[in-house]
């Protein structure tokens, strides 16, 4: 028998497709167990301002198919004082929350491990970021769903480019990891893929682009993840252009699109299975631990393994096909 009495649940970071659907997981698990749920509102920063909102089965009503997150979000910087995580901490505690459940990327799991060692309260966390940067599982919330906006995107910019016979460069979110320049890269069937992980000088880009043009490609898609070390694809676009003027040449930034919507099928899947996944693991009586998909089998990793060991996501055999793919 667990002595959990009343769950806090919320949100932090960048906003994913798929937050929903895991607060709503998260807080009808926790009613089925008989768990008072309590959503925090905008993170950490409603900790410390206090900001919590009671919860029943019906507050989660019609949400699984929203993009954003109803329990709002934040990057708080308050929180990473003295001050601000004891404040947090004082009107969590003065609130009867015995135990968090936190959905966000690394900053997030950060926070939710240092307010955890500091107060010993359990925590679970859940990995919400369109990034998929988390040590601990294969995916996150909210990437799918952002790979499938991308294609969209490129799909689109690919039928204006091929009638134009025009160069593109599309550049992709992923802060430092290129997951989602590489998997949208594919499925778009770009002619090239830069990423922060695997650098591509702009000389052997042009190469590439060379090639295509003798291969009588009319028109050509470069994506660009945001992370990649030649700078944006404003940079890179101009650098090309300087040395090779074969086509015309457009930019075009995604940007914070690629953060919102509809979450994909695979996205609330993974998002009930990992939200379910988090009450039974507080229940469990497991504490610092982040809940993640591996091959198809839910796991736990303890937060501070996940937090020290960056996982190198990056399938290099997915990158070999794509260069050849696009010959
Ligand atoms: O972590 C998600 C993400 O969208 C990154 O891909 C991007 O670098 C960053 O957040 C943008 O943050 P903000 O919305 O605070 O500008």
């Amino acid at each position: 028998m667990s002595s959990i009495k009343k769950i806090g649940v919320f949100t932090s970071g960048g906003d994913a497709p798929g937050m929903n659907a895991c607060i709503r997981a998260i807080v009808r698990t926790g009613i089925y167990h008989n768990i008072e749920m309590v959503g925090v509102i905008q993170g950490y920063q409603g900790m410390i301002d206090n900001n919590f909102i009671d919860m029943n089965s019906r507050s989660v009503s019609n949400i699984l198919h929203l993009g954003g997150t109803i329990l709002k979000t934040a990057r708080c910087l308050e929180f990473k004082t003295e001050e601000g995580i004891q404040k947090a901490y004082d009107h969590v505690k003065a609130k009867g929350i015995d135990a968090l459940i936190a959905i966000g990327g690394d900053g997030t799991a950060t926070g939710a491990e240092r307010f955890s060692k500091t107060f010993g309260i359990p925590v679970i966390c859940v990995p919400g970021t369109i990034d998929n940067d988390l040590y601990g599982s294969d995916f996150t919330l909210g990437f799918d769903t952002a790979n499938n906006t991308v294609i969209q995107a490129i799909d689109k910019i690919r039928d204006t480019a091929d009638s134009h016979d025009r160069l593109f460069f599309i550049e992709v979110m992923g802060r430092d990891s290129g997951c989602i320049a590489l998997r949208s890269g594919i499925a778009g069937g770009a002619e090239a893929i830069l990423l922060p992980e695997k650098e591509t000088g702009i000389d052997e880009l042009i190469e590439k682009l060379e090639t295509g043009a003798k291969n009588k490609k009319s028109s050509s898609i470069v994506i660009i993840a945001e992370g990649d070390k030649n700078g944006g694809a404003y940079d890179v676009a101009r650098r090309v252009k300087e040395k090779f003027d074969y086509y015309d040449t457009k930019v075009t930034i995604l940007g914070h699109l690629q953060r919102g919507g509809s979450p994909s099928s695979f996205d609330r899947i993974l998002a009930s299975r990992l939200g379910y996944a988090a009450v039974n693991a507080l229940l469990e009586g497991q504490t610092r631990k982040m809940v993640g998909l591996r091959g198809n089998a839910i796991v736990t990793t303890p937060l501070e393994e996940a937090l020290n060991q960056k996982e190198f996501k990056l399938e290099q055999d997915l990158l070999d096909m794509a260069i050849i793919l696009a010959i």
